[in-house]
């Protein structure tokens, strides 16, 4: 007797193999058969039949530190999607282990104000998260901006000296064995930029002894993206330490066509050194303003702005010529805000989602006003528009970018497959229907076509009723074994 079996529905097992009928029996957070499983019964049966179960997704790059702290409702835009992992921490901004008494500076408040930033240890995000259980797995990565704040007392706009280094290693060292699986940088940011190569590879030294996994938002995305890939691949085998590069793209019309020879980088390097990359499947970008980056020929709308809300999903060439301002003086005026930028270029953008080592991953930001609709609609849109309408890969290549070759980049232990022992995360889904519906204009709009999402067993999501509150989610870590 099983707590649940889900009946002749299409397996897509995650391995990236084609999709088999089956039925699928779970008992409490695990999967304990797969096949006929007519002779079995169980508590609950569902009727799958024509409707595609995989692994629940794992989403490779959020923002969501705080937002897995906040209840069910508030992982929505994630449980309508089929995930049920999501890796925080990206880009170098992570909510442990630093504590702000005041704002902290951008672009650690994407995460939110001094309210938030309490957590001097991991430990005690660990804490918090063991206390009250997110709706959804985390995977937690450290983030260099918070250790050089700690660090370097706010004076950051420089290079750390050897002592600070030595102090921001043995704390990412401590979050390590608190329960944290990797190191983020984000070079492109200030003040991550101060630091040199040299700096982030001490750092990243630091992270084998733990088999941990290092990531990063390049210190560049346009001009210099081959150098700043160059760079990546270089920490990662100095450190050595398995590499993610966040999600890549090459910026600005005078840089497509860039990402030929940065694939082809990564293809060499993943020879020698494991290498991943995340993509999120959409020809504009979101983070924050920044008055030194704006140009006329990038389009950029406002995502959110402390001082004026009232220009929330404005573009901000408009705010410009109604303040009778240059671009970069109006983009100041707004500040601390967050920006869409429609920088990017379809055919690389595509060219990028179909590397066989591409994971997709939303970069979904859960506290601007006005997101990128990647927040609520990434994972359907590959598997809606990318699969079904484009036809850029078939259907078990795109679950395997969001589960198996997930799971086995991160180091994710018994999640992103589906096969008898492994934890029953799952995403039951109608292939014919599964659709991304927010976009630019009604950014938070429900995507459609997941059924139902089950995290450690417990069903978190049905479509025609929304979350179930359950908050069956837990901190995993990195696993030297996968
Ligand atoms: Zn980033
Ligand atoms: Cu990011």
């Amino acid at each position: 007797m099983a707590d649940l079996i889900i009946r002749s529905a299409e397996i897509i097992d995650g391995t990236g193999k084609p999709a088999f009928a089956a039925d699928v029996a779970i008992d409490g957070e695990r999967v304990t058969a797969i096949g006929d499983l007519a002779g079995l019964s169980a508590r609950e049966q569902i009727d799958a039949e024509g409707l595609t179960l995989a692994p629940g997704f794992i989403d490779a790059h959020t923002h969501d530190d705080r937002a897995i702290l906040e209840g069910a409702p508030r992982m929505l835009c994630k449980l309508s999607q089929g995930i049920t992992t999501v890796v925080v921490g990206n880009c170098g901004i992570s909510l442990a282990p630093v504590a702000f008494d005041r704002r902290p500076p951008a672009p650690l408040d994407l995460l939110g104000d001094e309210r938030w930033w309490t957590f001097d240890s991991f430990a005690a995000y660990a804490e918090r998260l063991a206390a009250t259980p997110p709706a959804v797995n985390a995977y937690a990565l450290i983030g260099h901006m918070p250790l050089r704040y700690e660090a370097m007392r706010g004076d950051t706009a420089r290079a750390a000296t050897p002592a600070e280094i030595a102090h921001m290693k043995a704390r990412l060292d401590r979050a390590l064995e608190q329960g944290a699986s990797g190191f983020s940088t984000g070079l492109w940011y200030v003040p991550s930029k101060e630091a040199g190569t040299d700096e982030v590879i001490e750092l990243a030294r630091g992270l084998s002894k733990h088999g941990a996994i290092y990531t990063t938002h390049l210190r560049d995305e346009g001009d210099a993206v081959e150098a700043a890939v160059e760079e990546a691949l270089l920490i990662g085998r100095d450190a050595p330490a398995p590499v993610v590069i966040s999600h890549h793209k090459c910026t600005a019309p005078e840089n497509f066509g860039k990402s030929r020879t940065t694939l082809a980088m990564i293809d060499a390097a993943a020879a020698r050194n494991p290498v991943g990359l995340d993509a999120y499947p959409y020809s504009a970008s979101s983070t924050t303003l920044r008055p030194d980056l704006v140009r006329p020929n990038i389009r950029a709308c406002i995502a959110w702005s402390v001082p004026y809300p009232e220009f929330v999903g404005r573009d901000l060439a408009d705010i410009a010529r109604e303040w009778n301002l240059p671009l970069a003086e109006a983009a100041q005026r707004l500040l601390p805000a967050g920006a869409v930028y429609f920088s990017m270029d379809e055919g690389e953008v595509q060219r990028i989602l179909s590397h066989r080592l591409t994971m997709i991953g939303s970069d979904g930001l859960p506290h601007d006003e006005r997101p990128h609709p990647r927040l609520w609609g990434a994972f359907p849109r590959v598997l809606g528009h990318y699969v079904r309408e484009v036809g850029l890969f078939d259907l078990p290549t795109a679950v395997h970018k969001m589960t198996g070759l997930t799971a086995a980049t991160f180091g994710i232990a018994d999640r992103g497959v589906l096969r008898e022992g492994a934890y029953a995360d799952l995403a039951l889904f109608d292939a014919r229907r599964i659709a991304d519906r927010a976009d630019y204009d009604e950014p938070t709009r429900l995507s459609a076509g997941i059924i139902a999402t089950w995290v450690n067993g417990r069903l978190a999501y049905r479509e025609d009723r929304g979350v179930t509150g359950y908050c069956a989610g837990r901190l995993i870590r990195r696993s030297r074994l996968c």
